[in-house]
């Protein structure tokens, strides 16, 4: 068993709500293992700051905040994070890492748990490889990262966005419109997707499949033609291509151009970034936590958690990170060459499965609106 007497904890990135449950989980599993446990605030950037900082006092208040068992107490019902977060990108840079690497040293913390999605687990992986062991949870409202069925804060935005749709409905409905709202996504449609099918829109779009502006205009008519009166139609945000107009809003306009039927403009932003973690979300982060702290006891690091099939596991941040390349067409040269046939062939498959989840979900979308 590997001896730490001190961790860290960070959320970096774009919140999500279950952060906290994940904070919390590692610095009661920690606590209980006898490791002191410090959380990082304002994510890497507090790593950065407590190194150029050299009141005790000021850096336990601005930085580097202890965590006791109390610390987290009543957190697991707050959406946000406790310890606030953000983008570093001096954290990049040789600059950056030697003063995070200055404040490991000084404040003798062996190992870190970083929370949060893509560039947060770049981050921890740059770690290790200076030496300072540390592992990934996966947390965005996104659920972006390819190497696990779920982030924390994807089902609590899910059900933001579906009480926000049903609110949507109601006025759709006595005003006989269609309302085209846009959520977040970053790219990935699955909130778009999951949100949408469970709130019956009559047409989606989203990123992984392009959008067929006659079809949707199509169901948008019949619907009418059928009596129906409200409607919802629910596009995921950043699709369109450099000079394009956003999709949701040219789809807005040309639903009351072509179709005759009144249509709004909705974008619900950064309001499902925020609320109470469902269930799921507060049991994921937990279960996460834990297994992070265990790992890291086990000697492990360089790995970031994942759900999959319903299990929680773990998977090495590199391949973690190629793989999402891979999915999302980002390879860079040279990308696969640390990784065996077999595993290339293990990301193609993982590649390939997302891909076919997300156009089943899609074709299941078509069939059962109005
Ligand atoms: O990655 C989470 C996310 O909320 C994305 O869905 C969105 O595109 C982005 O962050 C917004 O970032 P910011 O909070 O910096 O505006």
């Amino acid at each position: 068993m590997a001896k730490f007497k001190k961790i860290g904890i960070l959320t970096s990135g774009g919140d999500a709500p279950g952060m906290n449950a994940a904070i919390r989980a590692v610095t009661r599993h920690a606590l209980s293992q006898g490791i002191e446990v410090v959380g990082v605030i304002g994510g890497y950037a507090g790593l950065l700051g407590a190194a150029t900082e050299t009141d005790k006092d000021v850096i336990a208040e601005k930085y580097l905040r202890p965590l006791k068992s109390g610390s987290v107490s009543k957190t697991i019902t707050l959406g946000g994070t406790m310890l606030y977060s953000s983008r570093c990108p001096e954290f990049k840079t040789k600059e950056g890492m030697d003063l995070a690497l200055k404040t490991c040293h000084e404040q003798n913390i062996d190992a870190i748990v970083a929370i949060g999605g893509d560039g947060t687990f770049r981050g921890a992986t740059d770690l290790t490889n200076h030496g300072i062991p540390s592992i990934g949870i996966p947390a965005t409202i996104d659920n972006d990262i390819t190497a696990t069925d779920h982030t924390i804060g994807f089902d609590t935005a899910l059900n933001t966005c579906l009480s926000m749709f049903d609110y949507l409905r109601d006025t759709s409905e006595s005003h006989a419109r269609c309302i085209v709202t846009e959520v977040m996504g970053n790219g990935c449609g699955y909130l778009a997707l999951y949100a949408g099918i469970a709130a019956g829109a009559v047409t989606i779009a989203i990123p992984e499949i392009p959008y067929d502006y006659e079809y949707g205009l199509n169901k948008i008519r019949d619907a009418r033609a059928k009596g129906k009166r409200g409607m919802i139609a629910v596009c995921c945000e950043k699709m369109a291509k450099e000079g394009e107009e956003n999709v949701a809003e040219h789809l807005t306009k040309l639903i009351s151009s072509e179709t005759g039927v009144d249509s709004r403009f909705n974008r619900l932003g950064h309001i499902v970034r925020g609320g109470i973690p469902t269930l799921r979300d507060r049991l994921v982060a937990s279960q996460m936590g834990v297994g992070a702290v265990s790992l890291l006891l086990e000697g492990k690091s360089n790995l970031v958690m994942c759900l999959r099939d319903n299990r929680v596991t773990h998977t090495d941040i590199n391949f973690a990170l190629v793989l999402d390349r891979m999915y999302k067409n980002k390879l860079k040269d040279g990308d696969l060459e640390p990784f065996t046939a077999a595993q290339v062939e293990e990301m193609k498959l993982r590649c390939t499965r997302r891909a076919e989840n997300i156009r089943e979900l899609y074709e299941i979308s078509k069939s059962i609106c109005y």
